[in-house]
């Protein structure tokens, strides 16, 4: 490894996904030389050209600045990524299988195939997420091809949409290894961009977030870090299904949810985060980590009922809303526009996004569906029930439809002018998936709204 103090180690990045380009992007900005290899052509092309395949904001600018300064360097290859690194991180995909299970396929052939190519002493640096005790596994499997290699353990918390920030302003970074050397290497990479978080920032364009405390550095044993990243989005997936649960038992009850959550929210032993009550989790992330550490857990003997729970819970939740205005109004025949495809806002991504199994399930029930989403159209469309039109525009969805369901919180939903709107649209109910418009400026625009647990 490569540590004096005025030469920063080489990196190489496995997988150009949302944490892998994002975290290259980032440190080829950083003064790091990094070479990043994304081994499917068309992403490959698109990411070399200077961009992302995906819309997160700021990326693209750090990409270009990276491409141009040649500190990034985008390739297919093995050999030309892996030959000079001192310090690897692997970021490839790990979706579930059929049966929940993490698909460690990808992790495995990139270890494969790095093997005979790695530098003597190399780190490899664990970002993808895997089950805990994967890293034993990956440990022998470098053993059984004689490969000196450390291993570090190094769960990944940035959010799709504010990916650039939240690795720069980070609330903590974890590694987890019994090589405190390799560990206390990979932890300078991340002082060094924080020591760099405001100049980074500049270039992608974006502004300091609000609440930037200082990053935690922690240090600990490997199994323990790779049981934080699923810990941690299990534990906020649990939130949101809790929230949802009370949300229904609100909508039984006459309380709103938000006046609920903002009080339960303010102690803070529990924190206001992710209790917003909606149509429930998406993503690439909660839905596949929950499944993947039952299903880990499991193979360990241990039965984790609270997390079956917050999948039923969370997959209840589009016909929960379904149901609600249905019980207000007919869905079948009804034209309606779907405002929102993906997950969440800020980005393209619609994987698991519960906005399309609305959008599904109301296709399902005899309704003629328009949708639009100002980002997700063309991720979208493999996903949606073909019988869905796709607008767009926010102009053409809204139309001629009978029935507004705003089913993800862009920006462009939330601050629409509902007066305009009421001229624009013939509907006149607004179902509000997200809790994300104002019931009060919604109904003073002469429309009838429903939410989730607002009754
Ligand atoms: C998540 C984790 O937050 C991040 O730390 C990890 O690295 C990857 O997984 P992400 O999937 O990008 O990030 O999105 P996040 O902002 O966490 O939202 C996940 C889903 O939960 C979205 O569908 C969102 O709409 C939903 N959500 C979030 C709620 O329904 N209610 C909430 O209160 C918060």
């Amino acid at each position: 490894m490569v540590t004096n103090s005025d030469q920063k180690p080489t990196v190489a990045i496995l997988g150009c996904g949302y944490v892998g380009l994002t975290t290259a992007a980032i440190l080829a900005n950083c003064g790091y030389k990094v070479y990043a290899l994304e081994p499917l052509a068309d992403r490959l092309s698109i990411i070399q050209s200077g961009k992302s395949f995906f819309y997160e904001a700021g990326i693209d600018a750090l990409i270009t600045e990276g491409l141009k300064r040649e500190a990034l360097v985008v390739t297919d290859s093995y050999e030309s990524a892996v030959r000079e690194a001192d310090i690897i991180f692997c970021c490839m995909g790990t979706p579930d299988n059929p049966d929940g299970s993490s698909n460690l396929t990808y992790v495995f052939d990139a270890v494969r195939r790095i093997a005979p190519l790695i530098k003597p002493s190399a780190i490899f640096v664990q970002k993808s997420t895997v089950p805990v005790g994967t890293g034993d596994e990956i440990r022998s499997a470098f053993k059984a091809a004689d490969v000196d290699v450390a291993y570090v353990s190094n769960p990944e918390f940035l959010r799709e949409g504010t990916a650039i920030l939240d690795t720069l302003w980070a609330d903590r970074i974890v590694v987890g290894s019994d090589d405190s050397e390799a560990a206390a290497a990979v932890l300078d990479v991340y002082r060094d961009i924080e020591a760099s978080q405001k100049a980074v920032a500049q270039t992608a364009g974006l502004s300091q977030p609000n609440h930037s405390a200082t990053t935690r550095y922690m240090a600990m044993g490997q199994n323990a870090a790779e049981l934080v990243k699923v810990s941690a989005n299990a534990f906020l997936a649990l939130k949101i299904s809790f929230a949802n649960s009370i949300a229904k038992l609100a909508d039984e009850t006459q309380a709103d949810i938000t006046e609920v959550m903002d009080a339960v929210g303010a102690d803070k032993r529990i924190g206001r985060a992710f209790l917003n009550a909606g149509r429930g989790y998406g993503g690439g992330c909660f839905p596949k980590d929950v499944s993947g550490l039952i299903r880990s857990a499991e193979s360990y003997g241990v039965k984790l009922d609270i997390m079956h729970a917050v999948e039923t819970l969370n997959d209840s939740m589009p016909d929960y809303i379904i149901d609600k205005v249905a019980a207000t109004t007919s869905i079948e025949h009804k034209k309606i526009a779907v405002l929102g495809l993906a997950f969440k806002s800020g980005t393209s991504d619609t994987r698991r996004s519960p906005a399309i199994a609305i959008a599904n399930a109301l296709v399902s029930r005899g309704a003629d569906v328009i949708a639009y989403d100002p980002q997700a159209l063309h991720e979208a469309k493999s996903d949606l029930e073909p019988a869905i039109t796709l607008a767009t525009s926010l102009e053409q969805a809204v139309k001629e439809a009978e029935l507004l369901f705003v089913a993800t919180d862009w920006p462009e939903f939330t601050q629409l002018d509902f007066q305009s709107l009421a001229k624009l649209s013939t509907a006149r109910l607004v179902v509000d998936c997200m809790n994300c418009l104002d019931p009060a400026t919604v109904r003073a625009s002469g429309f009838d709204y429903i939410g989730v647990g607002r009754s």
